[in-house]
């Protein structure tokens, strides 16, 4: 087995191939980056780096020779006019490299919402769907880095987490437990033609946000809404759908999915460690 993976230099693709060494040998796996000094790691520890530019449909057709399954982790380009031409360029050049079967990180939930990223995610499983390669569609959640924008840390000095009125509720995952899930899905059976939604079984809130935060500093904080936040964060939540539950991925893990305590207690290590 031949397991060919796009967007390896990049925080998702890294523990992707950190997880998926726990199942396959290093020289099952192939990483496409494109800046080959940013592969030395990869390369120390015998997996074969390839170049691959998603604005370089040659270079595509080459990355892929040989695959079994190729893993394409969506472009990070923030215009997805120019992300739905770079998506076309892989999926034509996987088809032209013969590729056995692609698995596609996508958005959870895409018909719930109406806007150009969705739409981008929809469009580029549908491409996928006219080469007939076998597929697996890897739907994944928001990403709980998201609670990055919230300014947690003003809210750990303030005692107040200021937020934009709303009724929110949130099912945010981290990348390590999707690598854990995708890393599985990659390197086992019976995933041909799925669509998974990698999302938790539960949602939580604002309140829920502010008591695990107060209990985990062991100071009390409370939430404050207030139309004077304005950040962007608040207009894209949204319009996506943040709130729509699954099993897939407590399912594909084995496991329930990092708690919202859990994530935050990194988060919060790593803010004191910086
Ligand atoms: N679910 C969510 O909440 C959420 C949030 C943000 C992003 N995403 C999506 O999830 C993807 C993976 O997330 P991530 O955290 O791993 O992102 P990331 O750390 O930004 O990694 C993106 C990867 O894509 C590569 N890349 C960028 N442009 C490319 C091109 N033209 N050709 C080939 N490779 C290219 C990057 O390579 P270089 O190192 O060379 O730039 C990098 O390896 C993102 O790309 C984005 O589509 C999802």
């Amino acid at each position: 087995m031949s397991i060919v993976i796009t967007g390896a230099s990049g925080r998702l693709g890294r523990l992707i191939i950190k997880e998926l060494l726990h199942h396959v040998q290093p020289d099952q796996i192939v990483a496409c980056v494109r800046q080959m000094d940013s592969a030395a790691a990869l390369e120390e520890q015998g997996i074969a780096v390839r170049f691959c530019d998603y604005d370089d449909p040659a270079s595509l057709k080459e990355a892929f020779a040989g695959a079994s399954r190729l893993l394409f982790i969506s472009s990070p380009h923030p215009d997805d006019t120019v992300r739905l031409r770079q998506h076309a360029h892989v999926v034509e050049a996987a088809k032209k490299a013969n590729v056995s079967h692609i698995l596609y990180t996508g958005f959870a939930f895409p018909e719930h919402s109406d806007m150009s990223m969705t739409h981008l995610h929809l469009a580029t499983e549908h491409a996928i769907r006219t080469t007939g390669i076998p597929y697996t569609f890897l739907r994944s959640g928001l990403y709980m880095d998201f609670i990055e924008a919230l300014d947690l840390q003003a809210a750990m000095s303030t005692g107040h987490l200021r937020v934009h009125p709303g009724s929110w509720q949130f099912n945010a995952v981290t990348r390590t437990d999707l690598a854990a899930a995708i890393a599985g899905v990659l390197s086992g059976e019976g995933h041909s033609n799925k669509t998974y939604e990698l999302v938790a079984p539960s949602v939580w809130t604002f309140n829920d946000l502010v008591s695990s935060l107060s209990e985990l500093t062991g100071t009390p904080i409370s939430l404050c809404l207030t139309n004077e936040v304005q950040h962007w964060i608040f207009s894209f939540l949204r319009k996506i759908d943040t709130s729509s539950t699954s099993g897939d991925l407590e399912n594909l893990l084995g496991r329930p999915p990092a708690s919202l305590k859990a994530s935050l207690q990194s988060y919060i290590g790593e803010v004191r460690s910086n």
